[in-house]
Formats: structure tokens, sequence, C-alpha cells
């Protein structure tokens, strides 16, 4: 257990990687590995996203990984949405055991809850099994927790260990360890409940995007991605005039995409009602 996931991120960025072995990490992604890394000096090796469909670009990774520490392997990816689903993880992660055996792969499993795309799968059963797999999970999504600081880490005991002798404190707190441990108590109807209201209000903002136009990527997450034609900046102070408050920039897409996060159905009906005039206003102005 750590105090968030943000914890397990920076406690394995600590642990695998060095001043000579690299953090390796798609961009944009989670900004949290390829952040600590470059506050301690560790080298950073950024990989671009494939596209359009904006989702990690496997073989470029595969490429970068060699004699690195550690690949931040963020699954659904945040700030983009995509995933990779569980055949395309696996045979990944058996071509960086081949050709890069030391290096660690960090599997950010935080949207886990609200992927749908077909095979997409855990990589529990793997991490547990194989000491260079590490699978990051929050209590922040799906349980609503982000507050209460809970997340943990899945691994082999060998991964383990290396990351609790450095972190042995595990700085948690006794009201988070008490909500989690019922969040974890809740019936699947429950989960499942949370992930449908989620794919349904998601869905409907999608197909908002896309019947005007506006190309979103495959989300399986709780915020989209979407290519709005206008940078993010205008279209969110636009947003904001009217109450509704839109994702920051996201290099190197700030020209062109916005993520938007998926509230309720009837938050999303009221929402795209601004979208429209939003999107109108900075069509009108460009
Ligand atoms: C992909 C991903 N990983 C980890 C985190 C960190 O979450 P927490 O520290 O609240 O568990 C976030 C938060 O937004 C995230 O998007």
């Amino acid at each position: 257990m750590a105090s968030g996931s943000t914890q397990i991120l920076r406690t394995t960025t600590h642990v695998f990687c060095s001043k000579t072995a690299a953090l390796v990490a798609p961009i944009p992604a989670y900004e949290e590995c390829a952040g600590y890394a470059a506050l301690m000096g560790y080298p950073v090796k950024t990989v671009k996203l494939r596209e359009p469909s904006l989702t990690m670009d496997l073989d470029a990774l595969l490429g970068a990984a060699n004699d690195s520490g550690m690949i931040f392997f963020c699954n659904p990816n945040n700030p983009v949405a995509t995933g990779v689903d569980g055949k395309g993880t696996r045979d990944f992660i058996a071509a960086v055991n081949k050709s890069s055996p030391n290096t660690v792969t960090l599997i950010d499993e935080a949207y886990f809850e609200y992927a749908t795309m077909p095979g997409y799968e855990t990589m529990i059963p793997l991490a547990v099994q194989n000491p260079r797999v590490v699978v990051a999970r929050t209590f922040s999504k799906c349980h609503g927790m982000a507050g209460l600081r809970m997340g943990y880490a899945v691994g082999h005991a060998d991964a383990i260990k290396k990351m609790a002798a450095w972190d042995a404190t595990g700085s948690v707190n006794v009201l988070g360890l008490n909500a989690a441990r019922a969040a974890l108590q809740k019936s699947k109807a429950e989960v499942d409940a949370e992930s449908k209201r989620n794919t349904d209000a998601r869905t409907f903002t999608a197909k908002w995007f896309t019947d005007r136009g506006y190309t979103p990527t495959d989300s399986q997450t709780n915020f989209l991605f979407v290519n709005i034609n206008h940078p993010a900046r205008g279209f969110r102070e636009l947003c904001a005039k009217q109450g509704i408050l839109v994702g920051r920039d996201f290099p190197p897409y700030e020209k062109t995409h916005c993520r938007i996060s998926i509230g309720t159905m009837e938050e999303m009906q009221k929402a795209v009602k601004v979208f429209e005039q939003a999107l109108a206003t900075a069509a009108a102005a460009a």
C-alpha cells in the first residue's frame, strides 16, 4: 500500500532507475515517473505516440528500452485515454525481457475499471510471477478516494522487497486504509455500475463530438482526449466563462486537442451545450 499510486510511481522510479539506467516513457503520459526521474538526475527517454490513434508505439518503446532501468507503461494512458490489449501488453513484456533482461516494466492500471476495449486485461497475474513487472493500482479513480491517498503495487516478492527496502514506512493513513478495505469489499455489481455509468456518459459525449466532426481517441478512461481543431487554451477559457472546466494543455497536442473529464450523464448533457458555443466562437475567431 502507498500514499496514492503516486508513491508507487516514485518508488519504482527511484529503485529501478539510476543515473546510468534511464526511465523510458511515452509522451504524453502521466508525468510522475518522468518528473521524478528528472528530479533525481536520471536520464529520461521519451517516445512519441502513434498518430492519429495516439496509442503507445510499442516498437519504439522496445527500441528505447535497451539497458534502461524502467519503462512506464501507462495502460490506459493519461491524458490520451487509449489502451493496449492483454496480448499486446504480454508480447511487449516478453520482448523487453528478452532484449533488455534487467529492465522493469511498470504497468500503471489507474483506469483499469473504465477500460472497455476487447481483450483489455490486468497484468497482475503476470506481475506476481515476473520480477521485471510491477502493476500500480489506485483507489483514486473508480472508487472516488483521491483525497484519501491510497494506492498499491502488485509484483513478485523480489521486486516488492526492493521497493519496500527504500520506502519501508509505507506512508498510509488509517482512515484511508479502512476506506480501501471497504472499497475492496464492494460487490462486483457496484464496481460494474460505476464503470457502466462512465461508459454511458463517455459514449454520449464522444458521439456528440464525432457527430460534429471532432475526433476523440478511443477512450478507455473517465475522460476524452478530443481533436477539437483549435488550441485547447482558447476553448478552455471560453468554457470556463460558462462554469465548465476542461483539461490543461498537454504538449505536443495542445494546439489541437483537449482533455475532457466525464461526469454524470446530466452533467455531460449540460456541458455539451457549452462546448457547442465555445467551438462556434473559436471557429468564428479563427
Ligand atoms: C495514470 C495515473 N497514474 C497515477 C495517478 C496518481 O493517482 P493517485 O496518486 O491519486 O493514486 C494518476 C492520477 O491522475 C493517473 O492518471
